[in-house]
């Protein structure tokens, strides 16, 4: 069984997730999954484009709803974007996901709870819960390493 540890921080601007996503983007490497859940509109695809942005990409970053899967070529990694909110967990299954999860690259999986069963055993969760109109409460758990070691550091350091 995965240890799993959990940090909370409240966001009060767009630039305080900004700077949550560039701590975090500083420890990916290959196979790194980031599992995003939240309320429409939470910021899960803002919380993404800043990813996108810390990873050196300079293509407009959308919801990729409609596509599913979008694929964006990074500095250093490439960046697989994926929003599993309009996918039965069936369909999810069909698609050959761990191709992503075990890749060279990072995963940021919108709408993530939706298909649980399918995510990696090691995976760090972000849950997003809006509290007004710039607020944001983001709740990561780690589960397993190397996500335990990251959230233990922003736990002792902050953000
Ligand atoms: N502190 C904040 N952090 C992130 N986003 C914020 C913050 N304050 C305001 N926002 C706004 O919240 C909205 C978040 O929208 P976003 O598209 O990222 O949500 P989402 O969770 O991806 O929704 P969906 O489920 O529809 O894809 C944006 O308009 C963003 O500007
Ligand atoms: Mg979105």
């Amino acid at each position: 069984m995965n240890q799993s540890v959990e940090f909370a921080f409240r966001s009060t601007s767009e630039a305080d997730t900004e700077r949550l996503a560039e701590r975090l983007a500083a420890q990916f490497q290959p196979g790194t999954v980031i599992a995003l859940d939240g309320d429409l509109g939470a910021g899960k695809t803002r919380f993404s484009q800043a990813v996108a942005k810390a990873l050196g990409i300079t293509e407009v970053v959308n919801s990729p709803t409609f596509t599913i899967i979008k694929e964006y070529e990074g500095a250093d990694l490439p960046l697989y974007h994926m929003d599993v909110y309009r996918i039965s967990m069936a369909e999810a299954d069909e698609l050959g996901l761990d191709d992503y999860f075990y890749g060279d690259g990072v995963s940021l999986v919108e709408w993530s709870s939706i298909i649980t069963p399918i995510l990696p055993p090691k995976y760090l969760h972000l849950f997003i819960q809006s509290d007004g109109e710039h607020e944001r409460v983001m709740r990561l758990t780690a589960y397993g390493e190397p996500y335990v070691t990251w959230v233990n550091e922003l736990k002792r350091m902050g953000v």
